[in-house]
């Protein structure tokens, strides 16, 4: 079959799911020249760089942390939100990093994570009927009929908001926050008290001792950069493919296109059917895509996918973000790994326990926390049974202190889901759960080394 030629506009051609139907066509063409024409979020050679990272993470050295809201919200936009979710986020990295000695590389799901696909159109209250919410940067939350009509002056407040995300978080990660010497203060005040914040205090007080012991060597953070700056890379769901449009752009060094709307973007379970219009904006492109893997993708599917989205089978190209829900790892995830390890595809498999999770409790949307660690182990287990690199993790995560999803070493119950309750679409993890989960994930981690040094020294 010979593919048709692609351009950043091709995507229109095919058939879509999930795009919004906006009413004021005039407009939403002139929002979209107008977008086309501001500068860049992110650049091609960060997006190499990402891509060399994944593609070492999928030869097996090393692991991918990508996290984030569910949904960015143009009403939680604040200094102290991006701040703690980065706290957080280095606090994870540091004890994947030091409790099972592996590179870390950092994929934040922000500076553009706005758009949302939904399983039903319409949201029903009552007996009223309207268009669901579909993310701030196409319509608003409010149940209100204009407020569930598509507008797109909305999407230039979601560049302005993720370019001005994206300049604190740089700031951040260069700055000399994330200097390793303040490994300590990366706590947030009400996490100190658990006991994930004994036992981060505790990974804490070794690092910094290795750092006293660096520094006696001649190693400190004023002569190694590495020691306090870091790479955080952003990321989001390619959903509404106008503005993506508008920000694809050709790249100066290699003449090649590329998303600068974010160094990695990926395709949604509800969206990646080969022959429409999200794989099709999405060949073209040459950043990292993430594709998500849910119960319906078959093994031939999936390898048919590969065949579009990295035709050449690119390392580093490909991260296959599985969510199959907790029960459901075993029965589907061995036959993808094998399809791909009989075809040679480079890939990094990375795991999302948190869709295929979602329940009901008390008219909360919320993820049960042992579902998702039983998920992440599963997952681990898998791979350690099929000889393959369990590569990352994606999660929907915050910094801040909700109750979201039930469980944890100092539980949410059902009876305080609603006690600090504010996610704009699906239940994160709060910011012990995430820690509390980085810990497994490194015990996990350290296994599959050991296992791997017996092997050779077999
Ligand atoms: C998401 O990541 O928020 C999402 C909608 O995921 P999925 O496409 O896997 O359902
Ligand atoms: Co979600």
């Amino acid at each position: 079959m010979t593919k048709s030629a692609w351009s950043p506009s091709s995507w229109r051609q095919k058939p879509a799911q999930q795009l919004p139907e906006y009413p004021d066509q005039d407009a939403l063409k002139a929002m979209e020249a107008t977008l086309a024409t501001y500068p860049p979020l992110v650049f091609a050679g960060e997006a190499r760089a990402l891509k060399a990272e994944l593609a070492r993470v999928g030869a097996g050295n090393g692991f991918l942390l990508q996290g984030g809201d569910c949904a960015e919200a143009f009403a939680e936009h604040h200094p102290d939100g991006i701040r703690d979710f980065f706290r957080v986020f280095l606090q994870m990295a540091a004890v994947l990093t030091y409790a099972a000695a592996s590179p870390v590389t950092k994929v934040g799901r922000i500076a553009g994570q706005f758009a949302k696909p939904r399983s039903s159109p319409m949201e029903t209250v009552g007996d009223v009927a309207l268009p669901s919410y579909k993310g701030d940067i196409i319509n608003d939350m409010a149940f209100t009929e204009e407020g569930r009509i598509p507008d797109p002056r909305r999407m230039e407040m979601a560049f302005r908001q993720s370019a001005a995300t994206q300049n604190l978080l740089r700031a951040f990660a260069q700055g000399g926050y994330a200097n390793l010497d303040n490994v300590h203060q990366w706590m947030l005040g009400f996490v100190e008290d658990s006991p994930q914040g004994h036992r981060y205090r505790n990974l804490a007080d070794r690092i910094s001792e290795t750092l006293g012991f660096m520094r006696a060597c001649g190693i400190d953070p004023s002569t190694t950069p590495q020691l306090r700056s870091t790479d955080l890379f952003t990321s989001h769901e390619a959903l509404l493919l106008g503005y993506e449009e508008a920000f694809t752009r050709v790249d100066s060094t290699t003449g090649d296109h590329y998303s600068t709307s974010g160094h990695m973007v990926w395709i949604g379970d509800r969206t990646r059917q080969p022959d429409h219009a999200h794989v099709e904006w999405a060949r073209g492109i040459k950043n990292p895509i993430g594709l998500k893997c849910g119960p319906s993708l078959t093994a031939d599917g999936l390898i048919e996918l590969l065949d579009i989205l990295n035709p050449s089978n690119e390392a580093g190209r490909m991260t296959l973000i599985c969510r199959f829900g907790a029960d459901k790892v075993i029965d589907h995830l061995p036959g993808l790994i094998r399809a791909v390890e009989r075809e040679g595809r480079n890939v990094v498999w990375s795991c999302d326990p948190m869709h295929g999770n979602t329940v009901s409790v008390s008219g909360y949307k919320t993820r049960p926390f042992d579902r998702i660690l039983k998920e992440v182990q599963s997952f681990f287990a898998v791979h350690r049974s099929e000889g393959t690199h369990a590569g990352g993790i994606h999660i929907e995560m915050t910094g801040k202190n909700v109750t979201e999803c039930t469980g944890g070493a100092r539980p949410v119950t059902a009876d305080t889901l609603s006690d600090r309750y504010h996610t704009q679409c699906d239940p994160r993890l709060n910011a012990e759960q995430a820690i509390e989960l980085a810990f497994l994930i490194a015990e996990n981690l350290q296994a599959e080394k050991r296992d791997r040094g017996a092997q050779v020294a077999a």
